[in-house]
């Protein structure tokens, strides 16, 4: 089921990304056509998705969120030419810390994310993802909606390889069963009313699997050293996890669970 990305194809993967944010955007076509809607986009990183969300959607305001580290990431995606330069004429960078966010009450008609709230439980533990997504569920207006990603693992050998990689890297950048997120929304009156799956049945071959996880273990704690994160060594990494790599190849975020909750209760 899984083919090899080519180089060129791994070149370009985290920009294409298959796509699956433009199918996140599309999830709310009908909500934003024509309105002029307040999206937040939570965990922006280099801003791809609220793109995607202002191509849908020039009429609305987009605010983006990430840390320090992301905004020249940020700048970089604005000022290439993935994008026509318009596109970025509503989005907003806000520079924060998602465990608490800038941004009065009930601010937001939809909030969109795509990837990051592993990050969250990397930089700000259990506690942080729980405050998060207080802070998102505070500030997003009761008739309005709050889009989250989760990332899931199949049985396949390439995916159980990716799945016990990132759990043994030592970074803590994993997703929770889906459960925790419904868990943790229902406490501020969030119900699950949607959600979808989105797959990528392509896989890194050992040499661009190789230079993802050295990336993670030597370039992750030094980006986030603020938060005292950290790796084990790639050579130690490389040892437990390489030959199998070698074999199968590893799966690239195989399966993103879209969650959709609302808590107003026309949504019944
Ligand atoms: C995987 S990236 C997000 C990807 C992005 N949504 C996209 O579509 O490409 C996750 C981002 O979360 C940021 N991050 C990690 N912890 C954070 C925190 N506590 N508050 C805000 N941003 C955080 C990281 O800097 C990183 O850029």
């Amino acid at each position: 089921m899984f083919s090899y990305f080519s180089d060129e194809e791994y070149q370009r993967v985290f920009n294409k990304f298959e796509d699956v944010r433009t199918k996140i955007a599309l999830l709310f076509k009908e909500r934003l056509s024509g309105g002029s809607q307040i999206v937040l986009d939570l965990l922006a990183g280099h801003g791809y998705l609220s793109a995607e969300v202002a191509k849908l959607c020039p009429s609305c305001t987009i605010h983006g969120t990430g840390l320090k580290s992301d905004l020249d990431c940020f700048i970089g995606l604005r000022s290439s030419n993935l994008y026509p330069s318009n596109t970025w004429d509503n989005i907003q960078y806000t520079e924060c810390d998602v465990t608490e966010l800038p941004f009065d009450d009930e601010y937001f008609d939809l909030t969109v994310n795509f990837l990051g709230l592993e990050d969250v439980l990397m930089t700000r533990g259990r506690s942080g993802l729980l405050a998060a997504i207080s802070e998102v569920s505070r500030v997003v207006k009761r008739s309005g909606l709050v889009q989250i990603s989760v990332v899931e693992y199949g049985d396949s050998p390439e995916e159980r390889i990716a799945e016990e990689v990132w759990a043994n890297i030592g970074l803590n950048a994993v997703y929770l069963p889906k459960e925790f997120y419904i868990d943790a929304f229902a406490e501020h009156g969030f119900r699950l009313i949607d959600e979808a799956v989105f797959e990528v049945r392509k896989k890194m071959t050992f040499e661009q699997a190789s230079e993802e996880l050295q990336f993670a273990c030597e370039q992750a704690p030094i980006i986030f050293k603020e938060y005292d994160v950290t790796a084990i060594s790639f050579d130690e990494l490389m040892s437990r996890f390489g030959s199998q790599i070698k074999q199968h190849g590893m799966a690239y975020y195989p399966n993103t669970r879209a969650l959709v909750f609302s808590s107003s209760i026309d949504s019944l």
